[in-house]
């Protein structure tokens, strides 16, 4: 229920083997680079995409960063974001950008814990290159309306970048459906892996129009051995997003991810969004009928698997403002409820492995803590 999911413990037995083999100097690299590919074509079917239009990186940072850096910008350009609602990882990469090549960022203010739909339209201008939007905030945790903003952004030739770095292995995803040209995931949250491993996916036919800042032996055409020289060049750049892609492998990160891709698959994506987003709107109505104020009240269309408790959006992260909920949240870490703050509300995170007995548990703690309280919390469910 955390910043981090619970490590799958599929991909826990298959790194201990990788690890055990590397140890034993067993690793065969042909082996490795068949691993990558089998993790590339499970994360492209995760997301409804072709396997060439995913590249490796680090984390959600990298990949939208390598995809800014592959545009030709030119200064007066300009990219919506909002910066109320967007976690870091797709605000600095932006700003990189504005330093450098004097693009303008134009910043939608939030209401109600969304990015207000026609707000976010108004302020795409006809130099606008890029909308960059989560499809879960990291808080308040709310969907945002990902396909209807495509199609928008298709109409007017604008890049839709989909930071999903939430919503990965949780929210079934469909880059066709919702017409989207870049989208960054990592491994550590709904993917149930580690740090430090990403994808990039890059719309094909945007991708084979893009140079990557970086020229590398994996970004090119290759034949025979990788570290065969190639030709540097005028080499091809490799197909689609492979071009994005760097030099060796994060291989533990990769064989440790493809077990919880392959169980998300044969669940199928469905079904694991309905249980994680279930469990969190009955989380959301027990909070509510004790009186806490759950950020939006009653869970509505944009729900997720994020609940998130507290009034008013802030700028706190691992502490709260609101002494009230930081106590709350002491009294629920104090006996093992892992969550967090996020923008001073408290976080609750669903995933495949919770189960009714979590919210049981965590109600039970809760309404303990309510009663311990002279004063009621505060009942005001929205902000
Ligand atoms: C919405 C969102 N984007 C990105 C990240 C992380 O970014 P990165 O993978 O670059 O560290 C997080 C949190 O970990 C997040 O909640």
């Amino acid at each position: 229920m955390s910043a981090r999911a619970l490590f799958y413990d599929g991909g826990r037995r298959a790194l201990d083997q990788h690890l055990n083999d590397m140890a034993e100097g067993t690793v065969d690299k042909k082996g490795l680079f068949t691993a990558v590919e089998e993790c590339r074509d499970h994360f492209a079917a995760l997301i409804g995409s072709h396997s060439d239009e995913v590249a490796f990186t680090r984390n959600v940072t990298d990949g939208i960063a390598a995809f800014g850096a592959a545009l030709d910008w030119r200064a007066g350009d300009s990219v919506v974001v909002c910066e109320e609602l967007e976690h870091p990882a797709n605000i600095y990469p932006w700003y990189g950008l504005a330093r450098k090549h004097g693009i303008i960022i134009k910043n939608v203010r939030q209401k109600d814990g969304m990015a207000p739909f026609g707000d976010i339209v108004d302020a795409m201008d006809e130099r606008c290159r890029a909308m960059a939007i989560s499809a879960v905030s990291f808080a308040p945790g709310f969907r945002f309306p990902v396909a209807e903003l495509g199609a928008e952004c298709r109409r007017r030739g604008v890049h839709l970048v989909v930071d999903a770095a939430q919503s990965i292995g949780v929210l079934a995803t469909d880059v066709e459906a919702w017409g989207v040209d870049v989208l960054a995931a990592s491994t550590q949250k709904g993917l149930m892996a580690l740090y430090g491993l990403g994808f990039l996916y890059v719309r094909r036919s945007v991708a084979e129009q893009l140079q990557p800042a970086l020229l590398s032996r994996f970004g090119v055409e290759q034949e025979g051995h990788e570290a065969s020289l190639g030709d540097p060049i005028s080499g091809r750049l490799a197909p689609g997003a492979r071009r994005f892609d760097v030099g060796n492998y994060n291989y533990p990160a990769i064989i440790a991810v493809t077990p919880a891709l392959k169980l998300i698959l044969e669940l199928t994506p469905q079904a694991v969004e309905d249980h994680a987003f279930g469990l969190a709107r009955e989380f959301a109505d027990r909070l509510l009928a004790i009186g806490l104020p759950v950020y939006g009240g009653r869970p509505g269309h944009w729900a997720s698997h994020i609940v998130t408790v507290g009034a008013a959006l802030g700028y706190d992260h691992d502490s709260a403002a609101d002494l009230s909920m930081a106590a709350l949240y002491e009294h629920l870490v104090a006996n093992g409820v892992r969550l967090s703050i996020r923008r001073d509300l408290l976080r609750f995170s669903f995933g495949l492995y919770n189960d009714r007995s979590d919210i049981d548990r965590v109600e039970r703690l809760a309404r303990e803590w309510v009663r311990g309280q002279n004063t009621a919390p505060r009942m005001t469910a929205t902000a």
